[in-house]
């Protein structure tokens, strides 16, 4: 098992990495000061996979609390209802929510630990590779609103976030894909080396090898950690966390969310910016076919012949990131460093995305 601390002063907490952590999960969670009535939030999917072995291991029988799965349920109403269950099960100020689940299950039940009681305490169980290498470090929480995504919510951090690999091997083959490309991702703003092991060993991380999974999961946490500890509420460096975003976010919103999964989306985002980034002098060409090489090899997506270009800019220009008028764009001057732009003409945003045609 590996331990990294996200650093955060008084809030400080530990990320355990390792195959088969969950049977640890109960002693670390008492380490980690999680005691008390606690309170497991999960959905219909990993409910009934892994809720029973978490329960054993935690010894007292916590309150299960199962949402039903989708992100269509990341609904303020879920917040009133766990809540309800809390106050019915007895919970306290003294009390815990453990996540057990996907980004879904992890941002609902965060929110709801940030509201019950003005603020519980909660660790984070992470079974997505979304959540295993985003969601579940940083402590941003919330639900979506009809009128938007993301939008109601709060920063509220884990005490813990326990990570066991061995989890995935039920996640769906596309879900896995779409997760590993903000791997992939960590790997093209922070980390050449770690692009180059996922460029090589693309074919057993994708079969979910948890041996091949530890590296690109631990260095994707290293790096949103020590993102996290510079710029916690995103005043400056966090937002090169969303490289690939700002297209990514157009494309999601013109297909209305239905037709990419968000990796995909953002598999999509991070070619446009690449193809952007070499339009502006700042790399190669050999850069933009490496990221698309690796990308591919994981299955994800790099063109989409039908993209409407006109609608998907003016979606853009809508996005809650940009400010101002002007669009934020996340850009890379090389395999491993990006820079934050805001001043990229509209027609170089356009034919990146006309290249996403090709
Ligand atoms: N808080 C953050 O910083 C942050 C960062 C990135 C994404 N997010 C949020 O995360 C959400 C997406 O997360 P996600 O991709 O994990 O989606 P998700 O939680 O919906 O999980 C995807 C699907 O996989 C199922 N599932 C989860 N774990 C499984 C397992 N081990 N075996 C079998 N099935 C399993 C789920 O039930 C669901 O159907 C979005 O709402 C997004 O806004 C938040
Ligand atoms: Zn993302």
């Amino acid at each position: 098992m590996k331990t990294l601390t996200v650093d955060l002063g008084d809030r400080s907490y530990p990320i355990y990495i390792g195959e088969g952590v969950l049977g640890e999960a109960g002693s670390l969670l008492v380490q980690a000061r999680l005691t008390g009535a606690l309170a497991v939030v999960t959905d219909s999917n990993v409910g009934p996979l892994y809720a029973e072995r978490l329960s054993r291991v935690l010894g007292d029988t916590p309150l299960i609390c199962t949402l039903p799965a989708g992100e269509e349920h990341k609904r303020l109403a879920q917040i009133e209802w766990l809540c309800g269950q809390f106050l019915e099960a007895g919970l306290d100020r003294s009390s815990a929510v453990i996540a057990l689940g996907g980004g879904v299950v992890g941002d609902v039940a965060g929110f709801a630990a940030a509201s019950f009681m003005r603020g519980i305490r909660f660790a984070q169980i992470p079974t997505t590779i979304v959540a295993q290498v985003d969601s579940s470090v940083g402590g941003k929480t919330g639900v979506n609103h009809p009128a938007g995504k993301n939008t109601i919510g709060a920063f509220h951090q884990p005490e813990a976030v326990v990570i066991d690999m061995t989890l995935l091997q039920t996640l769906p083959g596309r879900e896995a894909r779409a997760g590993l490309a903000e791997a992939i991702k960590h790997g093209v703003i922070a980390d050449a080396e770690l692009f180059a092991f996922m460029e090589e060993h693309a074919g057993a991380i994708v079969a979910g090898d948890p041996r091949a999974l530890e590296r690109p999961i631990l260095r994707s946490c290293e790096i949103k950690s020590a993102v996290v500890a510079e710029d916690e509420r995103e005043h400056g460096l966090r937002a090169i966390l969303n490289y690939g975003h700002t297209f990514g976010h157009g494309i999601e919103a013109v297909t209305e969310y239905k037709r990419f999964l968000h990796g995909e989306a953002v598999a999509l985002g991070m070619h446009a910016a690449g193809v952007m980034a070499e339009a502006l002098g700042m790399v190669d060409a050999a850069f933009v076919e490496r990221q698309r090489a690796c990308l591919t090899a994981y299955g994800l997506p790099v063109t989409w012949r039908d993209l409407p270009v006109a609608e998907t800019l003016a979606l853009m220009r809508h996005d809650k990131k940009a400010r101002g008028g002007t669009m934020k764009f996340i850009v890379p001057d090389r395999l491993g460093h990006v820079v934050q732009r805001t001043d990229i003409a509209e027609s170089d945003v356009r034919n990146a995305l006309e290249a996403l045609r090709a």
